[in-house]
């Protein structure tokens, strides 16, 4: 599943990279045409630099397939409309919601994940939309989405947005670890989501299918919402 060996060793959403690093010094207002606020400079350029050199290797470190629940669920896809995928990564998902139809927008920080998500759309023989943005301060769209993808990023502060570019009757997968793979890792508590955490984010949704689980040294939730049409 999701639980690569990048992913339970360093976090989500987690902070490396060198304190010595110029960019951070500076902290430039614009760095590779991202505008970057004052406050997120400092974390949003240590996980461009953190995830870049990540996925700066030749095999796909998170795979070519998609995440087990996705490809579980895909009943659920109608392949109708437009697909975001949030912090898409070197895009497995992405390139799967393409497969199935949809016309995909993928954005993540990392210029070189979202290079190899182009590379395996072609592989696969299908297209993606990327964008290189700072999910800090992308301003997301409303009602712009039919399928909303997020595996494995939180951020507690963005969980508004996500649900407000999500179409009335569109869907939206979630995943990712949760308070019992502290015991597995040595992941920061803001990292991970609370017990029946996306239950309560998307109460007004109609949960269609949920499940926490604790397997193979990863805890972590999924979850498959429709967003209800008077919402
Ligand atoms: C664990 S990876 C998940 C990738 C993908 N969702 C998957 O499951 O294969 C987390 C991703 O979050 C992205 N990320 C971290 N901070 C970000 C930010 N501030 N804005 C956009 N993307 C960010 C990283 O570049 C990385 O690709």
């Amino acid at each position: 599943m999701n639980g690569s060996k990048t992913d339970s060793e360093e976090g989500v959403h987690g902070a490396s990279g060198s304190e010595k690093d110029p960019l951070i010094r500076f902290r430039p207002k614009c760095y590779k045409g991202i505008r970057l606020q004052p406050e997120t400079t400092h974390m949003s350029l240590k996980d461009k630099h953190k995830w870049d050199a990540k996925y700066g290797v030749s095999e796909y470190i998170t795979g070519r397939e998609p995440c087990e629940w996705l490809q579980h669920n895909a009943d659920l896809l109608t392949g109708q409309g437009r697909a975001l995928d949030i912090a898409a990564g070197e895009g497995r998902n992405a390139v799967f919601a393409a497969e199935k139809g949809y016309e995909v927008l993928a954005i993540d920080i990392s210029e070189t994940g979202l290079d190899k998500a182009h590379a395996l759309a072609d592989q696969k023989k299908t297209k993606l939309e990327t964008q290189v943005v700072d999910l800090d301060e992308w301003k997301f769209k409303k009602n712009a989405f039919d399928l909303v993808l997020c595996f494995n990023f939180l951020d507690r502060r963005i969980f508004h947005k996500i649900k407000n570019t999500l179409k009335p009757g569109g869907l939206i997968f979630c995943e990712t670890f949760t308070v019992d793979h502290l015991k597995h890792s040595d992941f920061k508590r803001e990292w991970v989501l609370e017990h029946n955490e996306l239950l309560n984010v998307f109460r007004e949704y109609h949960i269609i299918r949920y499940r926490e689980m604790d397997r193979d040294e990863k805890a972590f939730a999924s979850m498959v919402a429709r967003k209800k049409n008077d919402a």
